[in-house]
This record gives C-alpha cells, sequence and structure tokens, in this order.
C-alpha cells in the first residue's frame, strides 16, 4: 500500500496558554483535493505552519508519503515535495511577474544564486517562468510590476511561485479572499486544472470554490477537527451550519 501524501497524528501546537490546534489527526491520499474550513481563529493557518515546518509542533507527528517530518525544515519539507502559499501576501512588489516567478524557481533549486547572464541554467529558468505563468494566464503581464498587479493577478502569481518547485502536495491559504467574482471564477478554474496526482489542501472560506475544486473536507473549530466528510456532507450537516456557515465570514 502507498503511504498517505500527508499524515497528520495527534499535532497540537500551543501559543502560551492558547492551544492553537489541538490533537489533529488527518490523512490525506496521494491526489486528494481536501477543502479545509473553519472560522476566524480556528487555527487553519496554524495548522498550515506546522504541516510546512514554519512553526514547531508542540506535541504529535507530521509524515509526507510515509517519512516522518516532524523535525525537519522547511526547506527540506519543500524537497520532499510540499510548496504552501500564504494568507498574507508574500510577492517581491518591486520587481516584474517574471521576476518573482524566477526567484521562486531559484529557491526551488536550492536557493543558489548563479550571477553569470546568459548560462543555460539561466535560459531554462526563463524557459520554465514562461511555462508556469502561461499555466497560471499571466503570459501578457510577465513584465509588469508585481505591485501593479490586481488582486486576483497576485493570487495566480503566487499559485504560479508555489508551483515553481514542482510540488506533490499544494497547500493554499485563502487564495480567494479579496477576489472580484471573476477572478474568483478564474482561480477556481485553476484550481480544478491542477494536475490529478497533485495533493491539495485548500483553506478557503468561500464554500463555491471550495467545494467546487475538492473531493473532501475538513472543519476545525477551536483547533479541532469537528468534521470530516465529503463536499455534500458538510452543504447537509447541521454542526458545520451551526459553528461555520451560520458565522458571517469577516
Ligand atoms: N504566533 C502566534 N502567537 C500567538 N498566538 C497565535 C500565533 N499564531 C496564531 N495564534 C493564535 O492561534 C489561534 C489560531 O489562529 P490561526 O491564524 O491559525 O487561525 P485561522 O483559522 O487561520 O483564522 P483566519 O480564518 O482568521 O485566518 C488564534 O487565536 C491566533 O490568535
Ligand atoms: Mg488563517
Amino acid at each position: 500500500m502507498t503511504s498517505p501524501a500527508l499524515s497528520l497524528r495527534g499535532v497540537s501546537r500551543r501559543f502560551g496558554g492558547l492551544l492553537a490546534v489541538r490533537e489533529v489527526d488527518m490523512q490525506l491520499e496521494v491526489g486528494t483535493k481536501r477543502a479545509l474550513l473553519g472560522p476566524n481563529g480556528a487555527g487553519k493557518t496554524t495548522l498550515v505552519n506546522l504541516i510546512a515546518g514554519a512553526v514547531p509542533t508542540s506535541e504529535g507527528t507530521i509524515e509526507l508519503f510515509g517519512a516522518d517530518v516532524t523535525e525537519e525544515s522547511g526547506r527540506r519539507r519543500v524537497a520532499r515535495g510540499l510548496a504552501r502559499t500564504y494568507q498574507e501576501s508574500k510577492l517581491f512588489s518591486g520587481l516584474s511577474v517574471e521576476d518573482n516567478i524566477a526567484l521562486a524557481l531559484i529557491g526551488s533549486d536550492g536557493g543558489l544564486w548563479r550571477p553569470a547572464p546568459g548560462g543555460r541554467a539561466q535560459r531554462a529558468r526563463r524557459e520554465r517562468a514562461r511555462e508556469l505563468a502561461a499555466r497560471v494566464h499571466l503570459t501578457r503581464l510577465m513584465g509588469d510590476r508585481a505591485a501593479a498587479l490586481s488582486h486576483g493577478a497576485k493570487r495566480q502569481l503566487e499559485l504560479a511561485m508555489a508551483l515553481a518547485s514542482r510540488p506533490r502536495v499544494l497547500v493554499l491559504d485563502e487564495p480567494a479572499a479579496g477576489l472580484s467574482p471573476s477572478e474568483r471564477e478564474m482561480l477556481t478554474q485553476l484550481l480544478h486544472d491542477l494536475d490529478r496526482d497533485l495533493t491539495l489542501l485548500l483553506i478557503e472560506h468561500d464554500m463555491n470554490v471550495a467545494l467546487a475544486v475538492t473531493d473532501s473536507v475538513t472543519v476545525m473549530a477551536d483547533g479541532r477537527v469537528v468534521f470530516e466528510g465529503t463536499p455534500d456532507e458538510v452543504v447537509a450537516s447541521d454542526l458545520v451550519h451551526e459553528i461555520y456557515l451560520g458565522v458571517s465570514h469577516v
């Protein structure tokens, strides 16, 4: 049997007196597209930070493809195929779309900056940056500064940057937040078109986006997993309506 792409067992994180994540168990088989829902402060971003190795766990075990990565650095996890985006934008706002993607490619190469221009590695990188831009429909904006992009185009760029390392597990933290309806539609289509083998964990408050691109749903509240099921089961669940859907999101 193949190992799950991502497996969490008894994962907790304490911040002083606050248990932000409490004994979370989660298994994502390879190719699963999972939505992670929950009200503000439920612990979703903290869970992403634990998965990515940005924040150490207080308790529990995290495995990627069967390997225990609980004590590994974030960089090592990227090398194992993990990529994530951030709830807050982390673009280099003064640089072009192309250069942002190129930097993500350099980072995923192991961070070796090769200043000599015109080299084969550099040409290959430019080619790959163009491919990634095309994949997220940003070809026309390659030369534009990131700061000048619309909200939606910024999210598209962040997705391209996350895909730069050719991830096998992709974790997106509220990629549709602040997007217009048409930008949302574009993003939904992009997420829908991700490779079948790519395992996705998508934090998303917009149910139209979340349920359109995922095959299973985990709901967190107060640090705990309180529900796991199919999109249909989530929509039908009184508990989920009570703790989540009934709560208007700010
Ligand atoms: N570095 C930190 N230090 C102290 N407390 C933190 C830290 N990071 C998160 N928290 C707290 O942990 C709890 C969970 O926060 P988290 O950001 O994970 O929630 P979330 O589900 O992502 O919420 P949102 O939907 O608003 O993004 C909150 O009470 C938050 O204040
Ligand atoms: Mg969050």
